[in-house]
């Protein structure tokens, strides 16, 4: 399974990319927002911190719109990702976007069938958002199940994304469910590879050894 880290902080970005863990990273306009900082000079960083794909959304809601937002996206550097809405215009973007080479990331994916439109539109990647549909009393990771299941059925490409993960645990059942990657802001992220029990057991090993007296070379 893929990792990417769900944020536009650098400063986090650059410490999960140092441990070679990082897959990639996906922004959104909310994320923007909350780095304070211009969306084309923040994308163009993020591009210098992994060789995987960035996604950077466009904010246009109209085709015509977002196919010009797209080509200045796309220059920012070859990893740009160009994120599109969920939208009969996000979807023909997707489609004109992937016939003319580039990653495409369709956002905001809530149900299975407008997964499969984004399949038939070529996207690289699909986000259907867990946690906000956790948030409404539906079962999130049965999405990406049924998403599994019909992507398979039919042999698409498209991988599936699973994005608004708020906890290890939806790492793990996306991971179960047999999603391509996952989203995660850098917090779960970092929690994914601990468990108290490892802390303790180091511990005693770590005072065992102290009381040998031994060095190791
Ligand atoms: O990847 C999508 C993510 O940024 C949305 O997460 O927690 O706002 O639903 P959340």
């Amino acid at each position: 399974m893929k990792f990417f880290v769900d944020t536009a902080d650098v400063n986090e970005i650059r410490e999960l990319a140092d441990t070679g863990l990082l897959d990639g990273v996906t922004t959104n306009p909310s994320l923007i927002l909350k780095s304070g900082r211009d969306i084309m000079e923040v994308t163009k960083e993020i591009c210098g911190l992994t060789d995987g794909p960035v996604s950077a959304e466009v904010t246009a809601m109209d085709y015509d719109g977002m196919m010009k937002e797209a080509a200045v996206l796309a220059e920012i550097a070859d990893n740009v990702c160009i994120k599109l809405p969920l939208t009969m215009d996000g979807l023909k973007a997707c489609k004109a976007l992937t016939s003319a080479g580039h990653q495409t990331n369709v956002t905001l994916c809530f149900s299975a069938t407008q997964a499969l439109m984004a399949a038939k539109a070529g996207a690289t990647y699909i986000s259907p958002f867990i946690g906000r549909l956790d948030d409404m009393g539906i079962d999130g990771m049965e999405l990406i199940e049924d998403i599994r299941a019909i992507y398979d059925n039919y042999g698409y490409d498209t991988q599936i994304l699973a994005a608004s993960i708020r906890t290890v645990n939806h790492v793990k059942d996306s991971a179960i469910a047999g999603a391509d990657v996952a989203t995660i802001p850098p917090s779960t992220l970092k929690a994914l590879g601990k468990h108290p029990l490892t802390d303790k057991g180091l511990d005693a090993f770590m005072a065992d050894w102290a009381k040998t007296g031994q060095k190791i070379g």
